[in-house]
Parts: C-alpha cells; sequence; structure tokens
C-alpha cells in the first residue's frame, strides 16, 4: 500500500504537462480568460431598453427605466468572482439592485439563491444594492461583493428614475493558482454508442471538473470557493479531479491513456 502510494506520486510528478488535444475539448467548461461576461438574456421584465445588447458587446447600453424592471442573464456556466459593469447614464436618484443564483428556479429580483445564509424559508440572501446616488463609469464589485457559484444574475432597477448600464464582465477568482483554465493535464473520453446521448459521460465528467474548479484553490488570501455552501465533499468531486488534473492515475490503474513522459 506504501509502495504504490509513492509510486504514484512519482507517477504524477513525471507527468505534469499538457493532456494532449482531442475531442474531449469540446466538453471543456473552462473559459479561455478568467473574464466572462453573460452569454444570453435569460428574460426581462418592465421596461429594459436594449436588454439583448448587454451580452452582444462590451460597449452596448441598455436602459432601465421604472422601478422593479429588471432584466435576467445568463452566463451559460456556473462561475464566480468580481463582477464589473459601467454606469453610462443615472439620474441622482437612480439605483439598481443585484441577486444571483445558481438554478433558474430561484431567479428572483429581491433576494438571492439560499446558497449563502440558509434559512428554512429560503430567502436568507438578498441582494446586493447599489444605492443612489451612483457614480458614472465601472462598477467593480469589492472582494468582499464577490460571489461564487451562480449562473444567473439579475440585475434590477430599484427606482423610478433611468439607468443606462454596459459591460458588464466577471473576473474569475477560483483557481488562483492556475492561469489557464482550460490546461488540464488529463482528460476523460468515453463515448458509448448504445446510450441514446453518445457523449454523456464525457458531458458528465468534465461538467463536474468545471464545477470541482468552481470550488478550488488554495486556502490563501481572498480568494472565492463555493464548497462551503454545499457544505460537504463528494467523494465523487475528488475523482473527477483526479481524472482531469491527472491523467496519469487512470493510466496506472487501467492502463489506458497515454503518458507525457515514458
Ligand atoms: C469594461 O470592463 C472592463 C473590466 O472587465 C474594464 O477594464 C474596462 O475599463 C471597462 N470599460 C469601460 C468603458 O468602462
Ligand atoms: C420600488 O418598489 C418597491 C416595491 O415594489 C417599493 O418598496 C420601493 O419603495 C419602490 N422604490 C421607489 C424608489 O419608488
Amino acid at each position: 500500500m506504501l509502495l504504490g502510494a509513492s509510486s504514484l506520486l512519482l507517477s504524477i510528478t513525471l507527468c505534469a504537462g499538457l493532456a494532449p488535444k482531442g475531442p474531449w475539448d469540446a466538453f471543456n467548461y473552462a473559459p479561455a480568460s478568467k473574464i466572462v461576461r453573460p452569454v444570453s438574456v435569460r428574460s426581462t421584465h418592465g421596461s429594459v431598453a436594449g436588454a439583448q445588447r448587454l451580452v452582444k458587446d462590451a460597449s452596448a447600453k441598455a436602459t432601465f427605466t421604472g422601478n422593479s424592471s429588471y432584466v435576467v442573464l445568463d452566463w451559460g456556466k456556473e462561475v464566480g468572482g468580481i463582477l464589473s459593469l459601467t454606469i453610462n447614464d443615472a439620474t441622482p436618484s437612480s439605483q439598481f439592485s443585484l441577486s444571483f443564483t445558481e438554478s433558474p428556479q430561484f431567479i428572483n429580483p429581491d433576494r438571492s439563491d439560499d446558497s449563502c445564509h440558509s434559512t428554512a424559508a429560503g430567502d436568507g440572501d438578498g441582494v446586493q444594492s447599489f444605492r443612489a446616488p451612483l457614480a458614472k463609469g465601472l462598477l467593480t464589485q469589492t472582494i468582499g461583493q464577490q460571489r461564487g457559484g451562480f449562473r444567473f444574475l439579475t440585475i434590477a432597477s430599484n427606482s423610478a428614475d433611468p439607468l443606462t448600464i454596459s459591460n458588464i464582465s466577471l473576473a474569475i477568482t477560483f483557481m488562483p493558482h492556475w492561469d489557464d483554465l482550460r490546461a488540464y493535464p488529463g482528460y476523460f473520453f468515453a463515448p458509448n454508442p448504445g446510450f441514446h446521448d453518445v457523449d454523456f459521460l464525457t458531458k458528465l465528467w468534465y461538467a463536474g471538473g468545471w464545477a470541482n474548479d468552481a470550488s478550488g484553490g488554495p486556502v490563501e488570501g481572498p480568494i472565492l470557493v463555493d464548497g462551503a455552501k454545499r457544505d460537504r465533499v463528494f467523494p465523487v468531486t475528488i475523482v473527477y479531479n483526479i481524472i482531469l488534473h491527472q491523467t496519469i492515475l487512470l493510466r496506472l490503474l487501467f492502463r489506458l491513456m497515454p503518458c507525457c513522459s515514458d
């Protein structure tokens, strides 16, 4: 057992490097840049002129008119980090709030999903309010305001006065020790022609790998992990980690995959 463990460690060291390119890359959720933008508008309510522009290009603006008008932006996958947006126009009374949720089931302009402050009623987690008077220009969340583990962002006007914004982005803060989030040393590819979705297993692995990364990083300094909200470690998460980050383990166990150094 002891010998097994030490030869495993040695092999991991020898095998540091990138996974070869292949069809599995299409399933990798990790973005090429740590600055990500919302990919689509899930819904708008009330009056939000040009909401679709918020996902098209950084300089395109949307204008909220009326108290409680809101837009729900979809980031396409689980993200977490420091949000910023540009306030292009606001009156001295314009104000707005942000709410966050991982599942569309909990989209709500008045509260976030219950992942930070869980209560029996599911309403422990409120909104982040940005109150009047707003300063025009780039607004960036503080480290303390950053949010982990969300896919949907709701931006709601909280005043009758108009508000024009653009340039919504998020600087991912998990996995701070990795410059390139796509650079997995390992890979997983297991087409199953007998199943209605031949790529089901591969999708599952990469989704698990990304969810695992979104909870990860060395515990040093102000970083964000969303593991806390799950309040447990899934054994399967460890397996995802092993496979995507260290292909050699699979090789050792199953003699299936090529490795870089032998
Ligand atoms: C848009 O946001 C980025 C941060 O992602 C920032 O660096 C840039 O200055 C912003 N542009 C404007 C015009 O505010
Ligand atoms: C906006 O609407 C909410 C409830 O719908 C209300 O509580 C709040 O006072 C309104 N705010 C303004 C500035 O009118």
